[in-house]
């Protein structure tokens, strides 16, 4: 892959550049930010590490949307993050108007890019950039279950004292309190987890990943998680930009999956240069389904709480 463009250098732009460059996943990443001098200083830092970690991979930074053409991959992780105390779609307002304006450069500059919406709330903007654009769903995926499904595995870990290497979770749903992480698919080496954890501790890892981004919001004070999120993009464009066909549980466009359309949810999808795949439907149990379908009501109230797309 040639060019990625990361729009908003934030924390999570900033982690997902340097995992990029430093993994050499393209030959050039541009971070677009609209804060003067910010993204340019991003960029020379990180490119500064280059001789430590021997890449060439060139790092750009510009405040002109324009510097996103011929990205193949456009990562958006621009808007305000929340503070302490606050939910997911107590940001949607804002950040519906930020992310309004990027797409609109997206559709101008990297037309036929494939995004990766991060800025939250994920499920309801990354419905909002596939209905502004009106690209195939296939184009327009958003990053949750990456993050859910690895802090899962972080917690298992710690518990079991496995090596993370081996631990393989699952988490599906809307990314916020009412995700779905799916602890009967969750493996140490294809061994289900619930031989080496009781199921009352298992529901404690199950609340501990719902609530794992404010988790480390609260200890943080002064910032949301920046290096797992970093970390989760990273791996999504590697699968896009190395057609690995990976199985990765993302944000998606469901059409009649999991009994839902219209509506942004993170389910495992095939993830390959053509960007989604396909969606893997699963076979979820009654309690799973219910759990699945409440995610996605509280998901569709936000989107019909938006601004009508302009
Ligand atoms: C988190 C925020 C970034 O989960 O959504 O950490």
């Amino acid at each position: 892959m040639q060019k990625v463009a990361i729009v908003g250098a934030g924390r999570v732009g900033e982690t997902t550049a340097q995992i990029l460059a430093e993994q050499e996943t393209c030959r050039e990443v541009v971070l677009i930010d609209v804060r003067e001098d910010v993204p340019q200083g991003v960029a020379l830092d990180i490119f500064q590490t280059a001789p430590f970690f021997e890449f060439d991979t060139r790092v750009m930074g510009s405040n002109d949307p324009a510097a996103m053409q011929g990205a193949e991959v456009v990562v958006v992780t621009a808007g305000i993050p929340r503070s302490p105390g606050m939910s997911r779609s107590d940001v949607l307002d804002t950040n519906v108007k930020v992310i309004d304006g990027i797409v609109a450069d997206i559709i101008k500059y990297a037309p036929g890019a494939i995004v990766i919406m991060v800025t939250n709330p994920v499920d309801v903007l990354t419905y909002r950039v596939w209905q502004l654009t009106g690209w195939p769903r296939e184009r327009v995926i958003g990053q949750a279950g990456v993050l859910d499904a690895s802090r899962m595995a972080a917690f298992i870990a710690m518990e079991t004292g496995f090596s993370s290497r081996d631990i393989t979770t699952i988490v599906l749903g809307g990314h916020g309190d009412s995700m779905v992480p799916v602890a009967r698919f969750c493996t140490i080496n294809g061994i289900p987890v619930s031989h080496f954890i009781g199921e009352e501790r298992l529901d404690e890892i199950v609340q501990r990943t719902r609530g794992g981004g404010a988790e480390i919001l609260a200890l943080r004070k002064n910032s949301s998680a920046y290096d797992a999120p970093g970390a989760s993009v990273a791996a999504m464009v590697d699968a896009i930009s190395h057609n690995r066909n990976r199985l990765l549980p993302c944000v998606a466009i469901l059409e009649g999956e999991y009994g839902q359309q219209d509506v942004a949810m993170g389910v495992p999808c095939l993830l390959n240069e053509r960007g989604l795949g396909r969606v893997i439907d699963l076979g979820l149990n009654d309690g799973e389904m219910q759990m699945f379908v409440e995610s996605a009501a509280g998901v569709r109230a936000d989107i019909q709480r938006m601004q009508p797309a302009p």
